[in-house]
């Protein structure tokens, strides 16, 4: 058995992490927000995690410039967590948050991270340092040609501290990656 740890660009690893992410995420009827159905951002980069050359596991990276009570952040964010329904419990995930994590810090000072989640995996975040965020948070989605800045509450927002450990207050997503 080897085990492999690799950071790729996002949009040319689509190909790479399309099967995993798509057997892993169907179509939510919930998730709607007044534009219509989420619509999710395509990550900068994402991890992978192969074993015997297979991908077991994919974290997605974010990159954004956001404001939080009014200040204008750097936030790190993470989305598209996922393991092969065969490769569970055995420390993937954790490992691959672990290295989205360490990828932020390397690349440049972020005020903190952010990543949404359904309840049923709240406390899995929780054990591994996120915090729940009881503040409001905005983000952008497409509404016909234009942009709109919607009250994402679909899902509950969770924050890994670095600079700021926020917990409350206004998040605002809608800026450009930095
Ligand atoms: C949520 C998800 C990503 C977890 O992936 P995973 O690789 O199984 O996660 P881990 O192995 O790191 O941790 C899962 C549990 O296994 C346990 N575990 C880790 N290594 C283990 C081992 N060697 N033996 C037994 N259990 C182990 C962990 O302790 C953890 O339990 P805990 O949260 O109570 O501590 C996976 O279930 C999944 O892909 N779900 C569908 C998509 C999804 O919901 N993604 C999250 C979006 S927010």
């Amino acid at each position: 058995m080897s085990i492999e740890i690799d950071i790729q660009t996002g949009d040319s690893s689509w190909p790479r992490a399309q099967p995993l992410v798509m057997a892993s995420f169907p179509p939510d009827a919930a998730m709607i927000l007044p534009t219509g159905p989420v619509q999710w951002a395509n990550p900068d980069l994402r991890v992978f995690i192969e074993d015997d050359e297979e991908v077991v596991c994919h974290v997605g990276i974010y990159r954004r410039i956001g404001t939080w009570k009014g200040r204008k952040i750097r936030l790190g964010g993470v989305g598209g967590v996922a393991t092969h329904a065969d490769h569970r419990r055995k420390g993937y995930a954790g490992l691959a948050l672990t290295a989205a994590i360490q990828t932020l810090r390397d690349e440049r000072s972020i005020d903190f991270a952010v990543l949404v989640c359904r309840p049923y995996n709240e406390a899995f975040y929780e054990k591994r340092g996120w915090h729940a965020f009881g503040g409001e948070m905005y983000v952008e989605q497409k509404s016909g040609d234009k942009s709109a800045r919607v009250l994402f509450d679909v899902m509950k927002p969770y924050v890994f501290d670095m600079r700021y450990g926020p917990r409350d207050g206004v998040l605002d997503l809608c800026g450009l990656p930095w």
